[in-house]
């Protein structure tokens, strides 16, 4: 083994020479973290706005999380999908007992996998249904973000993570979020399959779905014989003040898919399906060696229970809330947002026309000032902490957020 060099900038060094070049992540080590906290390498602390990516939700260093996970880890890592072991046995279980249109499970490792195992399973079901494979179209919405195998990406209507990995996959329409008579056109002529939509769009700017639209898109499905697939991936597991974003909205999905916090940092993903789809597939029609590995399923059952309880989704309203006024305040001051949207704690702060394109700027100047922050998109800020972060967490965050604004305001000023 070669010597490992220890300073920061060699560690990115490392990052830069030896890892594909597809990420491009701040210059901060991160080594741990204990609530919604975490400290770097070289011992500074940061508040976390940003749960790796809305994935932390139980914040870092749950004892309870740890504690599943040491105690499987000292019982069985991996069973595979030839022999049972309990932990996903358990966790599907739960799963449906929480999800009242579900009726079973499959495990996976990711969003990704959960959204390909969904596009798969309602290609199956059309097929079964007699449908020619010209029938069976999937109608997702611009500014979607559902995942990078070369199906979900071709899911996701934004053609910046779809160029160069032409020829894409057939079967997929694009129509405008929140545009009902749009949807009503792309369906009209008989051969839709599938609805899939994230309640609240993540990666395309915090844009949730306007009310009733999720109803009219359960209402076009019924119409045309079609299914109604919501990737929650995101903003499902409590982010959205409820366990699953639609139940807002009073829909009952075909589909739905997880991961992010469903393993609270532990990689896992779901689909969720209902009686509709739920015997279509059946044996050999998919898998995956690790999907419902034990490790992640006893983490994700933790999790689960932890997430769903009353004292978690308060808080989630209780420091949304807070954020919100926070923003506001922020934005009385400096006159940066011209919007701050969203639902529970999944909140875009929308950058006033004049700094648009200059999110990864405030990014650096929040890591800078002791806040790890995220984008969705060049003109918006996201704002998705651990579900369980404190009162003192959220302050000293928009304290810190405070500090980094203004820095840009008065850099924006002089420019
Ligand atoms: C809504 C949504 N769907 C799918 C994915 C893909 O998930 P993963 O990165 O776990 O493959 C993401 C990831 O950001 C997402 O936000």
């Amino acid at each position: 083994m070669s010597s490992h060099p220890v300073t920061p900038s060699d560690l990115v060094g490392l990052g830069k020479r030896y890892w594909l070049s597809v990420y491009r992540p701040r210059d901060v080590i991160l080594d741990h973290g204990k609530g919604s906290r975490v400290w770097d390498t070289e011992g500074r602390d940061y508040i976390d706005f940003g749960a790796g990516i809305a994935v932390n939700a139980l914040g870092h260093q749950d004892p309870d999380l740890v504690a599943a996970l040491v105690g499987q880890a000292n019982k069985l890592w991996h069973a595979s999908n030839v022999f049972y072991s309990e932990p996903p046995l358990h966790l599907a279980q739960e799963l449906v007992e929480h999800a009242p249109f579900a009726e079973r499970v499959f495990l996976c490792n990711s969003g990704t996998e959960a959204n390909e195992a969904a596009i798969k399973l309602v290609r199956k079901w059309a097929a079964s249904q007699g449908r020619p494979p010209e029938k069976r179209f999937i109608v997702t919405f611009k500014g979607s973000f559902h995942g990078r195998t070369l199906a979900s990406v071709t899911a996701t209507a934004q053609p910046k993570y779809q160029e160069g990995y032409e020829p894409l996959p057939g079967g997929f329409r694009y129509v405008p979020f929140n545009d009902p008579t749009a949807l009503e056109e792309a369906m009209a002529h008989g051969d839709v399959a599938a609805v899939m939509l994230e309640p609240v769009q993540g990666e395309g700017g915090v844009m949730p779905a306007e009310p009733g639209f999720l109803k009219k898109v359960r209402e076009l499905c019924d119409a045309h014989g079609a299914l109604m697939v919501l990737d929650e991936i995101q903003c499902g597991m409590g982010r959205t003040g409820t366990l699953f974003a639609h139940t807002h909205d009073h829909v009952t999905p075909d589909i739905v898919t997880l991961a992010k916090a469903l393993g609270a940092g532990f990689p896992i993903g779901a689909m969720l399906v209902g009686p509709k789809v739920s015997e279509v597939m059946q044996f050999g029609a998919h898998g995956t060696t690790f999907g419902g590995n034990p490790m992640a399923a006893a983490v994700a059952r933790v999790a689960l229970a932890k997430i769903a309880s009353p004292a978690v989704m308060l808080n989630v309203e209780r420091q949304a809330n807070d954020l919100r006024t926070g923003l506001n305040k922020l934005n009385h001051e400096f006159h940066l947002f011209s919007e701050i949207r969203g639902r529970g704690l999944m909140i875009g702060a929308v950058l006033e026309s004049a700094y648009a394109g200059r999110a990864g700027e405030i990014l650096d100047l929040a890591a800078a000032h002791g806040l790890l922050l995220l984008q969705a998109g060049p003109d918006v800020l996201r704002i998705v902490p651990p579900l369980t972060i404190t009162d003192e967490e959220t302050a000293e965050g928009l304290e810190r957020l405070h500090a980094a604004l203004a820095v840009f305001a008065q850099e924006a000023k002089v420019a």
